[in-house]
């Protein structure tokens, strides 16, 4: 069952506890989505006080905030993150996520599992006993029907995502195209991770799995921090 409350001020409590962790020197891979954008400008505000780090953005949208808010930037041929600060779309009570609801989640794995440290900021509507939100899946344009048949062989119903403002579907900052594919609750993340990523044509999905350290939630006036 899914939780209630939040919204803007739960996020922006959440990304600026996260955005506390970094120390001078350190890489930090800055995540996409409202609430990772918020730890994106308390990291700009603690470089604007002297704080020394470097970011690594996930996205097109957070390289375009970091830079915004003046944190020099790198990438993972130079650099491997210290620490990590990301978004979900839903994080179960054993710490696995569904991410890519903004289809940035193939670059958010790259970085994410990178790091030394994953650290996940969210509002408490985020939370759930167990996964249940569709599994944003980015895939070759050429492979959409196969790949949408090996979805449904896996018991999903996939969905071409639509774009806003456009004609035609959403293309990912790396020139592919999404399935949101629905399986009702979740009972084996890690059978369906490894499932999704074993079929052709799939570039990455948004299943995330034994990956996060800790997850920041923020709630009505404080941030509840779970280690995993
Ligand atoms: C981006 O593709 C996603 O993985 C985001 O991190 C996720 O959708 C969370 O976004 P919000 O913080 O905006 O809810």
């Amino acid at each position: 069952m899914k939780q209630t409350g939040g919204g803007e001020d739960a996020k922006r409590r959440a990304g600026e506890s996260a955005a506390e962790i970094p120390d001078d020197g350190d890489v930090v891979g800055l995540g996409t989505g409202s609430t990772a954008a918020h730890a994106i400008r308390a990291l700009g505000d603690r470089v604007d006080a002297g704080l020394d780090i470097r970011g690594v953005p996930t996205s097109f949208q957070s390289r375009e905030l970091a830079r915004e808010v003046g944190i020099p930037l790198t990438d993972l041929d130079e650099a491997i993150p210290d620490v990590a600060i990301d978004g979900a779309d839903e994080v179960a009570a054993d710490g696995a996520l569904v991410k890519g609801g903004g289809a940035a989640h193939a670059r958010e794995k790259l970085v994410d599992s990178a790091a030394e440290r994953f650290v996940v900021v969210a509002d408490p509507s985020k939370e759930s006993e167990r996964l249940s939100h569709p599994v944003p899946v980015e895939l070759l344009p050429d492979a959409r029907a196969p790949v949408a048949d090996a979805v449904r062989a896996a018991g999903g119903e996939p969905e071409l995502r639509a774009a806003e403002r456009k004609d035609g579907p959403v293309v990912t900052d790396n020139g592919n195209l999404v399935l949101d594919c629905a399986f009702g609750e979740i009972d084996d993340p890690d059978a369906l991770a490894r499932t999704l990523s074993t079929v052709t044509g799939v570039v990455e999905h948004g299943l995330f799995v034994g990956l996060v350290d800790e997850v920041h939630v923020g709630r009505d006036d404080d941030v509840d921090v779970t280690s995993y």
